[in-house]
Order: structure tokens, then sequence, then C-alpha cells
């Protein structure tokens, strides 16, 4: 059987991670596609030594991967919108479906790619590229039809939350917090970004996008992150029997979809009060359910390479489905070919 062939660019946290589960669930992915999948390119910025088996061509030349004719999927995990941009779009431009965890890429050019994909007759998913391994944007998009989302209100950057647990529960302090963040993959290659809300804004502006098929109208200027809060600020949060969380809000007002990201003080009876750690917790508010609450890893190797690969199967196993109809058609051209041949 000839394996589902998989490229990817970037080999960091999300990369590895991909990567890492791909050679580790090998039966199971091939009991879920009918097929193996081999993983047999990975583009990286510069050369150096990673533990990658020896089938695999490892490049830091985009224009290997653009030459490379039997791909079925590219997963991009790079850094930044700028970075991923152009590989993205001629990836696309050449028919080759995308799965990617870059929020900033999404946020910033979402749209047009999504119509360079459908023009090229492939694909562009990214479910980690919010709320990290929580199955958010499918579960809006595939559970929730019937519903009207009325509101999302949640934490959507790991590292702020992850941050500020760490200053309550160890006291530890906020350079501290974060270096550890970084050592643990949690972080953006740039901090800012997790620091002063831009990270937790993309993802908003994703799900609008896929909610409600437009921007929002932001609250705000500019995000607010948590970068101004400290060890005294979450003392007097917890003598007021409350937390800090950073919490990113969108909401139908009935008017327009307005938007916010910023610190708030919640009390015990929040369902974000009890969300510690890397994790993130989102709350939807859907018209005929009600509300309801998803709770996970927003950030991290595995969790992230867990909603990378759960996009993959589902565009391969939706490809096999399209094949297989195909082939039927074939099948039928063939049996009346010979039909009129007797
Ligand atoms: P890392 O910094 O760990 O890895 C980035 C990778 O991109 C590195 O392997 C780097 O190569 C490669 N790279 C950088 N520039 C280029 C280039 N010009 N061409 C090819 N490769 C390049 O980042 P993460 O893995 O943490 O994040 C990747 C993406 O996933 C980001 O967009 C992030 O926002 C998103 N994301 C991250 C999550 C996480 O938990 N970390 C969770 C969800 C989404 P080299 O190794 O040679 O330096
Ligand atoms: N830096 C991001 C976070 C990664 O901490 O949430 C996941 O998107």
């Amino acid at each position: 059987q000839k394996p589902f062939r998989i490229a990817i660019i970037g080999f960091g946290t999300v990369g590895e991670g991909v990567y890492r589960t791909i050679s580790d669930q090998g039966d199971k992915i091939k009991g879920l596609l009918g097929r193996p999948i081999a993983v047999t390119m990975i583009v990286v910025n510069q050369e150096k030594n990673r533990e990658i088996g020896p089938d695999v061509k490892v490049t830091t030349d985009f224009n290997d991967l653009i030459e490379e004719k039997h791909l079925d999927v590219v997963i991009e995990a790079t850094p930044d919108a700028q970075t991923a941009y152009d590989y993205v779009k001629r990836l696309l431009e050449k028919g080759t479906s995308i799965v990617t965890a870059n929020k900033e890429l999404i946020a910033k050019h979402g749209p047009e790619l999504h119509q360079v994909a459908e023009r090229n007759h492939c694909h562009l998913l990214f479910e980690a590229a919010v709320a990290g391994g929580i199955p958010l944007l499918n579960t809006i998009r595939h559970t929730l039809k019937t519903n009207n989302i009325e509101r999302i209100e949640g934490i959507l950057n790991g590292t702020s939350n992850f941050i500020l647990t760490k200053m309550r529960e160890g006291g530890t302090s906020f350079t501290e917090a974060l270096y550890e963040a970084q050592e643990k993959g949690y972080a953006e290659v740039v901090p800012d970004k997790d620091i002063n809300g831009w990270d937790a804004l993309y993802k908003t502006e994703i799900l609008s996008q896929w909610v409600y098929g437009k921007s929002p109208i932001w609250t705000t200027s500019k995000p607010i992150g948590i970068g101004s809060i400290t060890r005294e600020t979450i003392k007097l949060a917890s003598a007021l029997k409350g937390r800090m969380r950073h919490i990113a809000s969108l909401s139908d007002t009935g008017k327009g979809i307005e938007a916010s990201v910023q610190p708030y003080l919640v009390c015990e009876d929040h369902l974000l009060y009890g969300v510690d750690g890397v994790n993130n917790g989102i709350q939807i508010q859907g018209s005929i359910v009600g509300s309801i609450m998803l709770q996970g890893p927003g950030a991290g190797k595995f969790p992230t390479a867990s909603a990378v690969i759960e996009d993959v199967i589902n565009l391969l196993t939706n490809c096999h489905e399209q094949r297989k109809v195909t082939d039927l058609v074939e099948v039928e051209q063939e049996v009346r070919n010979n039909k009129s041949a007797e």
C-alpha cells in the first residue's frame, strides 16, 4: 500500500510534536485511513542536529518542497505570518492542502488564503491555531450547526494563564514564570505577543471569521495583556477571593459583533475561576443548547500535535471518500465501455 505523503514546515515545538506523534501512532493512523502515512520532507530555517529518521529529507530550501510532486498534505508550523504567508500561498496555488497551527497567518490572511485554496480545489485547515489541543473550531462548525452562537468567552492564551497561575500558586515572579513557559514550549518565539494580548486577539479574530464570517468591532483600540499584573495585584485578587484571568470575549449584540481581550478579576462562581496552568477554557453560549464549557491544554507539543493530526485525518478521510467515489465512477464507465464493446 502506498503511504499518504506528508511534509512539515517548521520543526520546533509543534512540528516536532506532529512528527513524533505520526511515528508513534502509525498503526492507529493506518487503521483510520486504510493506508499508512509517511513524513517525507521537513523544511526548517537552519541546519542543526535533529532526531529525524533517515527516510525523511530535511532541507532549508523551500523550493525543494515546491518541486516535490507527490504530496498529500503539508503541515505548516513556523512562527509567524510573515514567514508562512508566501509558503502557504504558493503551495495552495499548486493545489496542495495545508494544515496550519499558525494563528497570526490565519488571522491576517485567512480569507484570502481560503479563496486561493478554493480556486485550486484544495483545503486549508487550522484547528490547532485556536485553543491548542481543544477541538473548539470543529465543535462549533460540526456539532453546533443549528445553534446561533450568541457569545464566546474564554481564556485563549495558555502562556498568560500559566504565568498568572504560577504567580498565584508559587509566588513566582512574572519573569521566572515566563521563562518556564518558554522552556516548556508554550510561549511564542516573540513572547510579547502572548504577554501583550496579541496572540489572544488573533485567535478571537479567527473565531469571529469562523462563526460570523466577519471581523468583530473591537471595544478597545488594542488588546490588553497581562504585562502590568504584579504579584501585588495577584495577592489583592486572592484577598478578594478572586483570581486574575486573561479573557477574550466575542458576542453578537444584535447590532453587530463585538470583541475584547483583557484581564479580569473573576470570582469563585465564574466558570473560568478553576481553569489553571496552561489550560484554556471557553464558554460558548448557543441559542438552543445554552451554555457549554470546553477546557483543556491550550498550548504545548503533544496537545497541539493532536489538533494538527486530527485535521490531517479529516482532510485525508474526505479525500479518501472522494477518491472512492471517483473510483466507482471509473468502474461504472469501464462496465459501460465493456458492454458497448460486447
Ligand atoms: P518554534 O519556535 O518552536 O518552531 C518554529 C520552527 O519554524 C523552527 O523549527 C524553525 O526552524 C522554523 N522556521 C523559522 N523560520 C523558518 C523559515 N523561514 N523557513 C522554514 N522554517 C522556519 O515554534 P512553535 O512550534 O512553538 O510554533 C509554531 C507555530 O505554531 C506558531 O505559529 C505558533 O503560534 C503555533 N502554535 C504553537 C503552539 C505551541 O504550543 N507552541 C500551540 C498552537 C499553535 P529552526 O528549527 O531551523 O529554527
Ligand atoms: N503561545 C500560545 C499560547 C501557543 O500560549 O497560548 C498556543 O496557541
